[in-house]
């Protein structure tokens, strides 16, 4: 390898081989197993697009039920999971809180049987099943409250608005947050999916490798930008203030966040389904202070980053949504991560069934022969 060959942040380097996930960034067309998002959010649900990106293929009727039936009795915590987050600090990050839990649940089911069809089955539903319970735990934990104990009669994205809120919520909210769920459920080779890749390939267990992919997405650049886009868009404050600011951004170099993509260069496909959820929702429940501000800040950018391919990614309008939805701005990546646990355990099977321990190499830029000098004779 010469050093011609070598590309930051590895752009345009396959890693791997996958039929789980495709995004054509020129066309803004993004498919799970070939189906395109759009049917997707319209005819699916998360748990069977999970499915769907898990196991290969869509279910029947019988495999759906049991998939759903077995998560519905894996959402409940162990008391000592539960203790462990009491000891969580209040004001800590939830990504953090989430990255814990996810990496304790090793310590009660890991056995590494890779090669059990049944151990990895257990492994999908229980992580899928618990995540949720986790993130819903420490927010009312940390409002100094107990956890709501899961509803069995209740769907996914149902059960958890309702152990966040204490409330049922509107069959409307619930349906929009389960497409939420579906849009960033899976996203080809990012950042976290690819950590959960590397992290497969040591052939550790599901948990750890959960765990893993939990810690990449919470950076910023990252599952951590829907965050950001509320702060820029309360910082921005108002419909006047959205080209001062891009001029700003411009001038001193800054990212305008929940746009850009390594990947697209165009309008993500999910920001476009997003930002209709958004007016859906406000149409039912009221509008949103910042959406008029947000309207006006992409078509700033577009006029002035357009030429670059810097668009609206699906991080821009997902904020307003899960606004809307009572979620508190901190949960956004947690959310994110509930979802993007489909994707990232599809990769984890894809991996372990063709394994070969991830070890790149690196194009060493450093001196040789040097002399070692003693603590004392050192300047
Ligand atoms: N604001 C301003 N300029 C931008 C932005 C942005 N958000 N994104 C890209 N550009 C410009 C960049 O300055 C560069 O211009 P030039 O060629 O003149 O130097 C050009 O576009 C190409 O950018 P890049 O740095 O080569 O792009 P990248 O593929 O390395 O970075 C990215 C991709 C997502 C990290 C970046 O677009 C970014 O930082 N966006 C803001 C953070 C964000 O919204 N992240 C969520 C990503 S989508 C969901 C996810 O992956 O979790």
């Amino acid at each position: 390898m010469t050093v011609c060959d070598y590309k930051p942040g590895l752009e345009g380097i396959p890693a791997t081989q996958s039929s789980i996930s495709h995004v054509d960034g020129q066309q803004g067309i993004l498919e799970y197993r070939g189906i395109r998002i759009e049917d997707l959010a319209q005819h699916s649900t998360f748990l069977e697009t999970s499915y769907l990106l898990i196991w290969g293929g869509l279910p029947t009727k019988t495999e759906l039920e049991e998939f759903e039936h077995g998560i519905r009795h894996h959402r409940r915590l162990k008391y000592r999971i539960r203790d462990m987050m009491k000891c969580f600090p209040e004001g800590g990050h939830p990504m953090d809180a989430l990255q814990a839990c996810a990496a304790a649940l090793g310590l009660f089911y890991s056995k590494r049987a890779l090669n059990d069809p049944l151990y990895i089955q257990n492994a999908v539903v229980r992580l899928m099943a618990k995540i949720p319970t986790m993130v819903a735990a420490f927010q009312l934990m940390r409002k100094g409250n107990d956890p709501v104990q899961p509803r069995d009669d209740l769907d996914y994205a149902a059960n958890f608005l309702y152990m966040l809120n204490e409330q049922e919520p509107d069959p409307l909210a619930a349906r929009i947050f389960d497409i939420c769920l579906t849009l960033h459920a899976e996203h080809t080779i990012n950042a976290s999916t690819f950590s959960a890749m590397v992290t497969a390939s040591t052939l550790t267990d599901p948990y750890a490798v959960v765990a893993s992919a939990v810690g990449t997405l919470a950076g910023p650049l990252h599952g951590g930008a829907n965050e950001e886009v509320i702060d820029m868009l309360e910082a921005i404050g108002s419909v006047e203030n959205v080209r001062p600011y891009i001029d700003q951004c411009i001038k001193e170099k800054r990212r305008i966040m929940g746009f850009g993509h390594r990947v697209y260069k165009v309008k993500d496909p999910r920001a476009n389904i997003l930002q209709k959820l958004a007016e859906q929702l406000f149409e039912k429940f009221g509008t949103d202070e910042y959406y008029e501000i947000a309207l006006e800040l992409e078509q700033v950018v577009t006029e002035r980053l357009g030429a670059k391919g810097v668009y609206p990614n699906v991080d821009f309008y997902s904020g307003l949504v899960y606004r809307r939805l009572g979620i508190p701005t901190d949960l956004f990546t947690p959310v994110f991560a509930i979802a993007r646990v489909a994707g990232w355990l599809a990769h984890w099977k894809e991996q372990i069934r063709e394994n070969r321990i991830f070890r790149p190499t690196q194009i060493y830029t450093g001196s040789h022969d040097q002399k070692y000098v003693a603590l004392h004779e050192r300047p």
